[in-house]
């Protein structure tokens, strides 16, 4: 199995960017994190972090043939980008929406996404944690549906 982890615009600044939202770890460090976590479950994750629309878009259809399912934290880009959710919809593939920071607690047009509504689900809030519990959500469904259809 193999999972594709999406990190949109400005993810690279963790550690130093409003640690009282999103904590104090670094984005190699929640990366270091999500690959221990992955090893333990013997699934492979393939990651991107970028500050570019356009970037993640080509890189979900670089990667969309290979992968099972997707972690994404789109960043600002989940509350405006249909170009993200359209190219995450045409991979055919789940994907989890990840925030750290508590979406809903904060200014009104963090709370409102456009990919939510296609996502298998949401985790927002636990910081750093949220991707660890977004991957066993995501693997949780993927083996099920394995089980439901061994072919
Ligand atoms: C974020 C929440 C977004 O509203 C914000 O624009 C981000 C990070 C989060 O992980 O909490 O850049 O996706």
């Amino acid at each position: 199995m193999r999972i594709g982890v999406l990190h949109g615009p400005n993810l690279n600044l963790l550690g130093r960017r409003d640690p009282t939202q999103y904590g104090e770890l670094t984005l190699d460090a929640i990366d270091r994190l999500l690959r221990e976590r992955a090893e333990d479950r013997g699934v492979d994750l393939v990651g991107v972090q970028s500050n570019h629309e356009g970037a993640l878009i080509d890189w979900i259809h670089q990667q969309m043939g290979s992968v099972d399912g997707w972690l994404v934290n789109p960043a600002a880009l989940g509350h405006t980008s249909y170009a993200l959710r359209d190219a995450l919809e045409a991979s055919g593939r789940p994907f989890v929406e990840v925030h750290l920071s508590n979406v809903h607690a904060r200014e009104p047009f963090r709370g409102r996404s456009v990919l939510a509504e296609i996502a298998l689900g949401v985790v927002s809030g636990f910081r750093a944690d949220s991707y660890l519990v977004a991957l066993d959500a995501l693997l949780a469904h993927l083996t099920a549906d394995l089980a439901d259809d061994p072919e």
